[in-house]
């Protein structure tokens, strides 16, 4: 069982390779159920923007370790009228034994977990979408057999699933490529965060054609264009990121065996074109599933776990 031990879980930036690689090796395990694990314990999920994803893969994955779920929708608690962050956290460490919160700032992620003595999960932030990342190297581990020496193109908005991309891409020795406009790059500072952890030996690139960001990628990713929180900035954004859909004729451009992966929900049409989310390089719902089994091992990786 990878030891992650009571630990929060804010960042890709706090796992080292290593740990990386156990939390992959049980995801999978747990996936073909090699290994069966029980873990009685109880999750809150306090979600401050919408989801499917996270918030069902994160229920089903507790119930069939054997725990239980929380749904603590900030319309139904104190929250949405205002109780500060610090006290919220300080009660609910009292209940819950985990706690994954999905919000804006990566600032009010930190604060609940200085609060909470219980371990914090980032379910999304604006910064990073760890949790996400978690499920997509277990997909390309899967299929490729291999992390290591592949190339991930991930085209348009530097946004969190980017920032987190690229942070899980460098801990597993994969070259990364950011296609983006100009004005929309990742985040400066995990960009740098990345490229220490990269430490030259792998590339963590930010171009922007996106064609040749493209040629010969293992993996080919991309994100809509306007993220929770940027609804109203869609029809500005729109032709910004035109040349960065992943249509056939882009898809073309990709090492033969390419795979397109896509974080859902997608904007057909967009981001992605119809033919290529439902096209035979498509693994995105693949991709979905391995929500689930990544955050089971990173739930017992967390809390610990026995063998029924
Ligand atoms: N990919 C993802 O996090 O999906 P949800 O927003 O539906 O949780
Ligand atoms: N970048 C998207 C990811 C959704 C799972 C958002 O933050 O809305």
């Amino acid at each position: 069982m990878a030891p992650l031990n009571g630990r929060d879980f804010l960042s890709l930036a706090e796992l080292s390779p290593t740990e990386v690689q156990e939390l992959l090796q049980l995801a999978i395990q747990l996936k073909s159920q090699q290994v069966k694990l029980r873990c009685n314990k109880i999750l809150g999920l306090l979600f401050s923007k919408a989801s499917t994803r996270t918030r069902v893969s994160f229920t089903v994955a507790m119930y069939q370790l054997g725990g239980q779920v929380i749904d603590l929708n900030p319309n139904l608690t104190q929250v949405s009228r205002g109780e500060p962050v610090q006290d919220t956290a300080r009660v609910l460490d009292r209940y819950l034994d985990v706690l994954a919160i999905r919000t804006f700032a990566q600032a009010e992620l930190k604060t609940f977990a200085k609060y909470a003595k219980i371990p914090v999960i980032n379910a999304l932030t604006d910064l990073e979408h760890p949790c996400q990342i978690l499920a997509d190297l277990m997909t390309i581990q899967e299929r490729f057999g291999q992390l290591s020496d592949l190339t991930l193109t991930y085209l348009g908005d530097g946004n969190n699933v980017a920032n987190s991309l690229m942070l899980g891409c460098a801990l597993v020795g994969m070259n990364v490529r950011i296609a983006t406009s100009h004005g929309y790059e990742p985040n400066a500072m995990v960009v740098e965060q990345a490229r220490a952890i990269a430490k030259n030996k792998t590339q963590v690139s930010i171009i922007q054609d996106a064609q040749a960001a493209t040629e010969g990628a293992n993996i080919i990713y991309t994100d809509v264009w306007a993220s929770m929180g940027q609804e109203s900035q869609a029809s500005n954004r729109n032709p910004i990121f035109q040349p960065y859909q992943i249509n056939t004729q882009l898809l073309n451009i990709a090492d033969k065996d390419a795979i397109v992966l896509h974080c859902l929900p997608a904007h057909r049409g967009e981001e992605i074109t119809d033919e290529v989310i439902e096209g035979s390089q498509s693994l995105v719902w693949e991709q979905a599933e391995n929500r689930m089994h990544a955050q089971k091992a990173l739930l017992v990786s967390i809390l610990g776990a026995e063998e029924p």
